[in-house]
């Protein structure tokens, strides 16, 4: 049976905690991390989760509570992170364009670091010299991701040390006796192909004979999963099988063994989330009907940002007669989630539920047009508990002086 909430209980939260809503489904996260656990097994891996998809503190101790660990892509997370009780040597800080001062934070943190400049990697050298284990970020080169927007291994891409400078690094490790115990490389996310990270399995690999001190690859997040009905994601146990293969290969080329690991964000977090609006207007569109919903770009900005696809279901009347829809938000912006989308029948007043609501979408929302942050709810053994109050009024100017 699949692990998602049936419109009923959707509906059931939507009325007890108003709307719009966000609610995530804690077991749905269990069984992701699960799947890739059998998917790898006998593989030597850890999978560190990406908190930049979504933060909420219960989450990441549910999180924590699995066995998973965590990576982070600030201090702050990587703060929120112990906060909720991870170990520092679960946590990860895949930093990107940070000062020196955010690496010199993590670093009293005690957590693992990845480097991805070489501005940041020789102060990191000149002041740690071997005394603590470090990662770099490589840029391989490789094209991959859903969207321009999300690729982040390409030649053009601002992420990472290109692997042309690979002699600048090594030359910087003989002169501050650095230690290198980590190449890391994120390629973009929503990456269905395997064959993108056994190419990025190969690129690190050709590189590693260089970093005698090496014990870790890690192969950052990307895993596709499904947004559409009928579509597929990345093929989790092939790579496993693949992942397991190559670094098999290499152990018995070089006689030296290393650890995969890996930073799932959306995998992990997506699917488990639901975001519950309701309908406020009708209006007549040119072929189709607007269904004003009360939000908008200010609380999930995916379709208007990278043109992302979720579905939406009218939990209202799921068995209506379908009819084409223009979703449409309620701030002053064009706001568009779903253009002629086929609906059962929406009337005012209807509960329409946007799915794979977990990952970057509470998290990426904002105050935009003074209007507050929904509620999020988490849903575990079958109860709802309130894990974020809607905002109120006195949100709004939270931190402002006046
Ligand atoms: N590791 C690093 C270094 C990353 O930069 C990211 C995502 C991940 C792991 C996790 O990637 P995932 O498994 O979630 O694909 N806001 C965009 C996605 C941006 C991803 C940024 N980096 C979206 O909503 O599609």
């Amino acid at each position: 049976m699949a692990t998602e909430l049936s419109h009923e209980q959707l509906s059931a939260l939507a009325r007890e905690y108003g709307t719009p809503l966000y609610v995530y489904h804690a077991e749905k996260i269990g069984e992701q991390y699960k799947n890739l656990l059998d998917a790898f097994h006998g593989a030597d891996v850890r999978f560190f989760y990406a908190a930049k998809a979504l933060t909420n503190i219960n989450v990441l101790r549910y999180i924590n509570s699995i066995g998973c660990n965590v990576d982070c892509s600030s201090v702050n997370e990587a703060k929120l992170a112990l906060h909720a009780g991870f170990d520092p040597k679960n946590v990860l800080y895949t930093s990107n364009n940070v000062s020196f001062e955010e690496i010199e934070e993590a670093q009293r943190l005690g957590i693992h670091i990845n480097i991805d400049s070489i501005s940041n990697l020789r102060k990191f050298g000149l002041k740690f010299g071997h005394s603590y284990p470090v990662g770099i970020r490589l840029r391989p080169n490789i094209m991959a991701g859903g969207n321009l927007k999300i690729s982040t291994g390409h030649a053009d891409s601002k992420f990472g040390i290109p692997l042309e400078n690979i002699a600048e690094v090594l030359d910087l490790i003989r002169e501050t006796n650095l230690f290198i115990r980590t190449l890391h490389i994120h390629t973009g996310s929503e990456i269905k192909d395997v064959e993108v990270f056994a190419r990025g399995i190969e690129v690190l690999f050709e590189v590693a004979q260089q970093f005698p001190e090496l014990e870790v690859i890690d192969l950052g997040g990307g895993f596709k999963v499904p947004y559409k009905p009928g579509e597929e994601g990345t093929d989790i146990p092939l790579l496993g099988k693949k992942v397991k293969e190559e670094f098999e290969q290499y152990e018995a080329k070089y006689g030296r063994k290393l650890q995969a690991w890996f930073e799932p964000g959306k995998y992990i977090v997506s699917e488990c989330g639901y975001f519950i609006t309701k309908v406020n207007v009708l209006k007549p569109a040119v072929n189709a009907v607007f269904a004003g919903v009360d939000t908008g770009l200010n609380h999930l900005i995916r379709p208007m940002f990278y043109g992302s696809w979720h579905q939406i279901e009218n939990i209202s009347n799921s068995s209506g007669a379908l009819n084409n829809y223009n979703v449409v938000g309620n701030i002053c912006e064009t706001d568009t989630f779903a253009e002629n989308r086929p609906l059962p029948e929406i009337r005012e007043g209807d509960f329409l539920v946007f799915r794979n609501a977990g990952a970057y979408c509470f998290e990426m929302s904002s105050h935009y047009n003074s209007r507050f942050k929904p509620a999020e709810v988490m849903v575990e053994d079958g109860t709802a508990r309130l894990i974020r109050k809607r905002d109120e009024f006195s949100d709004l100017l939270s931190g402002q002086i006046y």
